[in-house]
């Protein structure tokens, strides 16, 4: 009985205030799975001005087999929304990067020593399937470090098939990977073992980094009533968190 009220599961209602930045959504219409369309972006940032975001770092998927994404045509699908956003006089910082998946197209373009989109300084957002463990996957991390890179690894909590793999976890953010929890992770929005995962890697301090990985309305639909546990409250106020440094 007692255990429902425990510390671990308290929930407060999330100030985005304190958050300030978001550094992981999919808002430059048409180029990846993310909004369709122009005027499905400018409602969409308009929502998060709303809710309390003051600046947004954009992060199309870079992924090979889907979405040929490139420095180019991010920067032009960034110009377009940046005019967009001014015609309809919304006004938030907004600036885009990417999200890179760690397939062989990543490593070549380490190989070749090509500019990677980074969300500040050497930081850069990286995935892997959430479908199929990749078995190189320290290995890839590894290159992206060996190539002057910060990774942060986005929601690690997604990848069910490391569920209760702890040591994996804790090798991969001993090697000096940075962790970013999907805040709508821990309301089960994603199923019960990816907010089991997210429960655990908050308890023990992975998270530095947090993102809506925005794709669509309905995301945002959840976004405006997220709870989020109190421990994930306390990093948010104590500055464990690095978003609103971005
Ligand atoms: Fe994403």
């Amino acid at each position: 009985m007692f255990g429902l009220f425990s510390r671990k599961n308290r929930k407060t209602k999330i100030d985005y205030t304190l958050v300030k930045t978001d550094m992981h959504s999919h808002l430059i219409p048409g180029i990846d799975d993310g909004s369709p369309d122009m005027e499905t972006s400018v409602a969409l940032i308009r929502n998060f001005k709303e809710l309390g975001y003051s600046k947004l770092i954009t992060t199309p998927h870079v992924l090979w087999d889907l979405y040929k994404n490139t420095p180019e045509i991010i920067g032009r699908g960034l110009d377009r929304l940046r005019k967009a956003l001014a015609a309809h006089q919304i006004d938030i910082e907004i600036e885009a990067a990417a999200e890179y998946f760690l397939d062989d197209h990543l490593l070549d373009l380490l190989q070749k020593n090509e500019r990677l989109l980074t969300i500040k300084d050497s930081l850069v957002l990286t995935e892997f399937s959430t479908m199929h463990q990749s078995m190189s996957m320290k290995n890839v991390l590894f290159d992206v470090q060996m190539a002057g890179y910060q990774p942060i690894l986005a929601h690690p909590e997604r990848y069910v098939y490391l569920y209760k793999n702890w040591d994996l976890f804790h090798e991969i953010k001993d090697n000096g990977v940075l962790f970013q929890l999907n805040l709508l992770s821990v309301t089960g929005g994603y199923g019960a073992r990816v907010q089991e995962i997210a429960r655990y890697l908050l308890e023990h301090d992975f998270y530095s980094l947090v993102g809506t990985d925005l794709h669509h309305t309905g995301h945002m639909e959840r976004l405006k009533t997220l709870e989020i546990p109190v421990k994930l409250q306390e990093l948010l106020t104590n500055g464990r968190i690095l978003n609103n440094s971005l």
